[in-house]
């Protein structure tokens, strides 16, 4: 995480509330694979990354809640005991969220000061929002003693995205951020909400994320209206979630579904199993089988899922070109954000380059593109 940011923040808080704050860092996640998943009680396979969102707060005396969101250079307050949804609130309904969602449990809080401050590119699919969630939740659970388990911390996280960001979400995001492991990426069962840790060292490969600098309008509702066809079609299959769906029993429902939702479900089995094949892989150390399952993943989430759209396939048809690059598909929930490729160490100077100028002159946008590192979860970082 970047000491700047830390730095940073701690002047701004302390130019505004003067008081000791605590410090919360909270990262953002890849997903290496297990893509639109975790809603069905699925698999997934996220990492926490370097890159996140640093908080600090403390307890205020007054009888209102300050937050300023440095990057914005935003100001909010609120009266703790009147948490509604905003409209058009952007930022502040995450915060929003997660202090209602506490009240919902009876965890009350009082009035705070914050300060908060992100280095992951928004829109980009690296889970901002669960940084964002998370770091208050933690900081929060932190300051009132609230005795929450992390456990308990992701679920208000995740509940704060569904009642007041509108997304349906699964809790990829928010287990990722909370529970990461430096170096590794987390084999994660949504049922259970458990994880196997595997480290992640793919000798002479990397993981490279391009960031399409794009992010289609219909991704929250095309988000939601997926789950509502997975949850559909789970009732006709008389299961609890798709997780628990098998090809030969979707077939003997294939007439009394649409192609396209059957595509959908299918795709999903087809997910599921290609995050076992994944961590198999992973334990022989087999990297050509690790980048054939990503395209697989990628051609499942553009033609039968259908979340994908031109500026991602455009990406992952030139790593398909490319002999340096094992795999890649696009990740997080789609219509946008990056796509994760893994490639030789040795040519991603130049792939970077090339697909740089590629980009540009197909969309006439730039691309960003990043190596990121495997980090820990959600942690205090210091009582200043
Ligand atoms: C978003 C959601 C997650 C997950 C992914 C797709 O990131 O927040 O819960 O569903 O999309 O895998």
């Amino acid at each position: 995480m970047s000491k700047k940011l830390v730095k940073e923040v701690k002047l701004s808080f302390r130019n505004h509330f003067k008081t000791k704050p605590v410090i919360v860092f909270s990262p953002g996640r890849i997903n290496l694979i297990g893509e639109h998943t975790d809603y069905n009680d699925g698999f997934a396979f996220p990492a926490a990354i370097n890159k996140g969102i640093v908080l600090a707060i403390d307890k205020s005396e007054t009888k209102t809640s300050n937050i300023f969101a440095l990057n914005k250079e935003e100001f909010y307050e609120f009266f703790p005991k009147k948490v509604r949804f905003l409209k058009n609130g952007g930022w502040r309904n995450y915060v929003l969220g997660v202090a209602g969602e506490l009240k919902k449990i009876n965890k009350e809080v009082g009035p705070f000061n914050a300060v908060f401050a992100g280095n992951i590119p928004d829109g980009a699919g690296m889970s901002s929002s669960a940084a964002l969630e998370n770091s208050f939740v933690f900081g929060l659970n932190e300051l009132f003693d609230l005795g929450l388990s992390k456990t308990e911390m992701i679920l208000v996280s995740q509940k704060a995205e569904h009642n007041f960001a509108g997304v349906q979400c699964g809790i990829m995001d928010q287990y990722a951020s909370m529970f990461g492991i430096k170096d590794s990426a987390l084999l994660l069962d949504c049922r259970t909400v458990e994880s196997k840790p595997f480290q992640i060292d793919f000798a002479g490969y990397k993981l490279m994320l391009i960031n399409t600098n794009v992010k289609h309008d219909l991704s929250q509702s095309a988000y939601n209206d997926r789950r509502a066809v997975c949850e559909k079609v789970s009732e006709l299959l008389n299961i609890v979630a798709l997780r628990d769906a098998t090809e030969s029993a979707l077939a003997a429902i294939k007439m009394t579904i649409s192609e396209e939702d059957y595509q959908k479900v299918l795709y999903v089995i087809h997910e599921n199993d290609r995050v076992q094949q994944f961590s198999e892989a992973i334990r022989r150390n087999d990297l050509i089988t690790l980048g054939r399952l990503l395209f697989e993943s990628h051609e499942g989430l553009s033609n039968q899922y259908q979340v994908s759209c031109q500026e991602l396939d455009f990406l992952v048809d030139l790593a398909k070109e490319n002999p340096n690059i094992l795999g890649a598909r696009m990740m997080g929930g789609g219509f946008g954000g990056c796509t994760i490729n893994l490639i030789t160490k040795k040519a991603f100077k130049t792939f970077k380059k090339v697909v740089t100028e590629k980009y540009k002159k197909e969309f006439k946008k730039d691309c960003s593109v990043y190596s990121v590192k495997l980090s820990q979860g959600t942690r205090l970082e210091a009582k200043d």
